[in-house]
């Protein structure tokens, strides 16, 4: 990430930075990693301790399947009721020690801020726009956007129009741009697939100073607290540093495209511990006069693979609707359908456009995630 500054700040950190009535503004270092990880360093007009009222709200609930069984899965996630907000409103539908992966389609706007201080989260807008109000400031996003929020970050989505659909990946570790695209330095090399232009930063930082009872939902260690504040949670009037939301439009992803069949790694668009989160958008298949573009079957005997379907269009998989999910555990091979590698065979481009998260540990499903099943796929191959 590079270095950002919005708003005002004084000339250097850990000085006296002071208030129009010549008080303090007071002065938070953000970290996620400790000392040791990036930071950024924000200017608050209130103590950003000074609570009200805190009430406990419950324990976050991951129900996993009891003997769950080994098969290929495929979830067709618009047969659930929309429900809630943005956070409210998430279903999860598989996890495990590094990761969490819900869907939510909402009925609802946040009436309320939220902080996860669990994990970062990927939110992959399938459809709907508005703004990622932040303590940051505002980034608008718009259907295809990925929005990396930093653990802690204090916000809340604006919706144009409420039925925003989103792709949740909730990452226990920091969400990254990946190390071989990056140079010493940190700067995007020739050969990624995304360059600094395409990566959105909050643009404008509106100073809160309004007095009045503003709630925030800390996840927390497994569980919901409310906290109430007598202040805007965003009084900040300045900060700099390399944590804050940003955002990466999915159609910006310049597809890596060969001779013959390119593999996923091609298709990698970020990376945490023990998983990646990789992009398939249109794009010119393979040009060998003889190329299957067709992907060949592969036995990832040590990661789960998930695809978020944003359309219906998937060269490999029959049956796909937009929004649908499948999981492909480990021990087991997968692959194109039958029919699939053949009709493949000439066929110049393809206009799939999916999000796919590969774990290097095993997912367990969860229990609502077979409310929406559709129990005939596993056996899908046999013709
Ligand atoms: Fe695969």
């Amino acid at each position: 990430m590079r270095y950002v500054q919005l708003g005002d700040v004084p000339v250097k950190h850990h000085i006296q930075f002071k208030q129009p009535d010549g008080t303090l503004y007071k002065e938070q270092l953000f970290g996620t990693q400790g000392f040791s990880g990036r930071s950024s360093t924000m200017y608050h007009i209130h103590l950003p301790t000074c609570v009200s009222e805190i009430e406990r709200i419950g324990e976050r609930r991951l129900e996993a399947v009891p003997d769950d069984m080994l098969k290929h899965r495929h979830l067709k996630t618009r047969s659930f009721q929309a429900q809630g907000d943005a956070v409210s409103g998430r279903i999860p539908l598989c996890f495990n020690n590094d990761v969490i992966l819900a869907y939510a389609r909402t009925t609802d706007r946040m009436s309320y801020f939220f902080k996860n201080a669990d994990g970062d989260e990927a939110l992959y807008i399938h459809q709907g726009s508005g703004r990622l109000e932040s303590m940051f400031g505002t980034l608008s996003y718009t259907s295809g956007d990925y929005l990396i929020i930093p653990r802690g970050t204090i916000y809340r989505l604006v919706e144009e129009t409420v039925d925003t659909e989103i792709f949740v990946v909730e990452s226990l570790s920091p969400i990254e741009i990946p190390r071989r695209y990056r140079n010493e330095y940190g700067q995007l090399l020739e050969h990624a697939p995304y360059r600094e232009r395409d990566i959105r930063v909050p643009e404008t930082l509106e100073t809160h100073r309004e007095d009045g009872r503003y709630k925030v939902r800390i996840l927390a260690r497994g569980i919901f607290h409310d906290y109430y504040y007598d202040f805007h949670p965003f009084d900040i009037v300045g900060w700099d540093g390399y944590v804050y939301p940003w955002a990466f439009n999915i159609q910006n992803y310049q597809p890596i495209t060969g001779l013959v069949h390119m593999p996923p790694p091609t298709h990698q668009t970020f990376e945490a511990h023990n998983y990646v989160i990789c992009s398939f958008v249109p794009r010119m298949l393979d040009y060998h006069p003889d190329a299957v573009p067709a992907p060949y079957h592969h036995s990832n005997i040590d990661s789960d693979e998930v695809i978020y379907y944003a359309n219906d269009k998937f060269g490999s998989r029959r049956g796909i609707e937009e929004g649908s999910v499948t999981l492909h555990p480990s021990g087991i091979p997968h692959g194109p359908q039958p029919g699939a590698t053949e009709a493949s065979i000439g066929v110049k481009e393809t206009k799939e456009l999916a999000v796919m998260v590969d774990t290097f540990h095993p997912l367990q499903i969860t229990k609502q995630a077979l409310e929406v099943e559709d129990p005939t796929y596993a056996m899908s191959w046999k013709g």
